[in-house]
């Protein structure tokens, strides 16, 4: 595996690969890489000839007092992982690469409406950066299609739109939730939890399960969401939302027939932001 940090050797590479005719899948990622990371690299793997994998801990995705300073960097790991899972290429760039002007004098972009809600609301800000260091990769790298994780599901969706939107002729390919044999969904924030609180979270999906449950055995979207939201509570999180909503749009359901609907928790475990979801089929 080749890494390179710079755009012009990046470029170089790919164009090497596009001459050939190959195709090329991205994974965008902050590093820190787990089990779930490694799922997506053999996902592109499957798909396209070439793979490009992006370690990046993001400056304008954090918000003031988020964990930007303390997010793991662990690139020697990652480095290794990524080469064995079959990772062609990683791109690590130094911030001024990505951010030419400064993180804080960036051209920013926003997806209006689907960022507003859930994280977006409590998290102001998140999605701007997020979707701006997305674009940015995505025209450094120009892939053929670009894999993501279900766990960040409503990021998912706002790149769905942005690519859409901004018609960049990138296939966007969602890879399914990887989760501990207790049910927690694999994490890079999962190792901030102390052992007893790792110990209380997988409590999150089994509330997620109890709200499909719910809603199987009949229960009103609304009075499912109260359920879980009380559940979490007594259980000692502080949820910020546990939602039902359409899953193309994040809406509130509507209760038309064939309606694809997604539950979604975020809550806080002592000091670790943990967030979830279920699509309910
Ligand atoms: O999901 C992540 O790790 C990040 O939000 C992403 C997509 C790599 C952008 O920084």
């Amino acid at each position: 595996m080749q890494t390179v940090q710079d755009a012009a050797a990046l470029r170089a590479t790919i164009r090497g690969w596009r001459s050939q005719g190959q195709t090329v899948g991205f994974v965008p990622t902050m590093g820190n890489l787990h089990a779930g990371h490694q799922s997506l690299i053999r996902l592109a793997r499957a798909r396209a000839d070439k793979v490009v994998a992006s370690v990046f801990v993001n400056p304008t995705q954090f918000g003031p007092n988020e964990d930007f300073e303390r997010y793991p960097r662990t690139l020697a790991q990652d480095s290794a992982a990524l080469s064995e899972q079959g990772c062609d290429l990683l791109f690590a760039p130094e911030v001024a690469t990505l951010y030419p002007f400064g993180p804080a004098n960036s051209v920013l972009l926003r997806v209006p409406q689907i960022t507003t809600m859930l994280e977006g609301a409590h998290r102001p800000g998140h999605f701007d950066g997020m979707a701006t260091v997305v674009c940015k990769l995505f025209n450094l790298v120009q892939p053929d299609l670009a894999v993501f994780g279900q766990k960040d599901f409503q990021q998912l969706k706002v790149i769905e739109r942005m690519v859409r939107d901004l018609s960049l002729p990138i296939k966007v390919v969602s890879a399914p939730i990887m989760r501990a044999d207790d049910g927690l969904a694999l994490s890079s924030r999962n190792q901030y939890l102390s052992p007893e609180e790792r110990s209380r979270a997988p409590y999150i999906h089994s509330t997620l399960l109890q709200m499909r449950e719910l809603l199987d055995a009949g229960h009103a979207w609304q009075a499912v969401e109260q359920a879980a939201h009380a559940r979490l509570v007594r259980a000692g999180f502080a949820p910020d939302y546990a939602v039902i909503r359409c899953a193309d749009q994040l809406t509130e359901p509507t209760g038309q027939a064939g309606e694809r609907l997604v539950a979604l928790v975020a809550a806080r475990l002592g000091s670790t932001r943990l967030i979830d979801n279920l699509l309910l089929d």
